[in-house]
């Protein structure tokens, strides 16, 4: 039994933990999946604290370790290394530059890697002015998982916090925040990455920050991003 990673589905799991941004409680959630070939892929890590590394060993090991974005769900990486000398650390484009003093294993691009290709697709999300990420699609439980592009405050979130996401009209939608909106720098690009993203068949929305949809996710993928489509 994994005592801070929570089974959300078929061979994954998250941990969330809270975050605030500018004043507003929105967190922050650790996607963790079990790859066919047994090892585990961990996308946008958190503190490797003693239970989360327990939990880790219990369920296999980790083998890929992947940010959230080139902004954010790095700073933790090489924890991750330390305690699993197999880990491999993957960078988002730009990452790699920002984080110099990191050595990075892989970069991240448009196509899986085929040791996690059975299991995971993923897209580069590309034309905003500060930040790449990598959006996932796990086949197995129908899970897109996003890093920084799609934040979801919904019911669940403390009343400050919806009151915001409704001044910015971004309330119960998986949406990008404002100002991620504002540096979206070549529309055409930007788009064709949602639009190939649209294409999978997910039902459940792992956001980097707010709450997981559990169902209905991709209706509210299209309701968040609908105005930039
Ligand atoms: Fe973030």
């Amino acid at each position: 039994m994994t005592t801070v990673l929570e089974p959300r589905g078929d061979r994954l799991w998250t941990h969330e933990e809270p975050l605030r941004f500018y004043g507003f409680e929105i967190g922050r959630i650790t996607t963790v999946i079990r790859l066919s070939s047994g090892g585990l892929f961990v996308q946008s890590p958190a503190e490797l604290t003693p239970a989360l590394e327990a939990d880790l060993r219990e369920l296999g090991g980790v083998r890929f370790v992947a940010p959230a974005s080139k902004l954010h769900g790095h700073l933790y990486m090489e924890q991750y290394r330390e305690a699993f000398p197999d880990a491999e650390l993957l960078a988002a484009p730009g990452l790699d530059g920002r984080r110099s003093d990191l050595r990075f294993d892989g970069l991240l691009g448009d196509a899986p890697d085929p040791r996690w290709a059975p299991d995971l697709d993923q897209v580069a999300v590309l034309g905003n002015r500060l930040l790449t990420e990598i959006a996932f699609f796990h086949r197995q439980s129908r899970t897109l998982i996003l890093g920084d592009v799609g934040y979801h405050i919904g019911r669940d979130s403390p009343l400050k916090t919806r009151l915001m996401a409704r001044l910015l009209g971004m309330y119960e939608q998986v949406g990008p925040p404002r100002d991620y909106r504002l540096a979206v720098t070549n529309e055409a690009s930007f788009r064709r990455s949602i639009r190939e993203i649209l294409a999978w068949e997910f039902d459940r929305v792992i956001p980097g920050h707010g709450e997981i949809v559990e169902t209905g996710g991709k209706r509210a993928v299209l309701e968040g991003f609908d105005s930039l489509l």
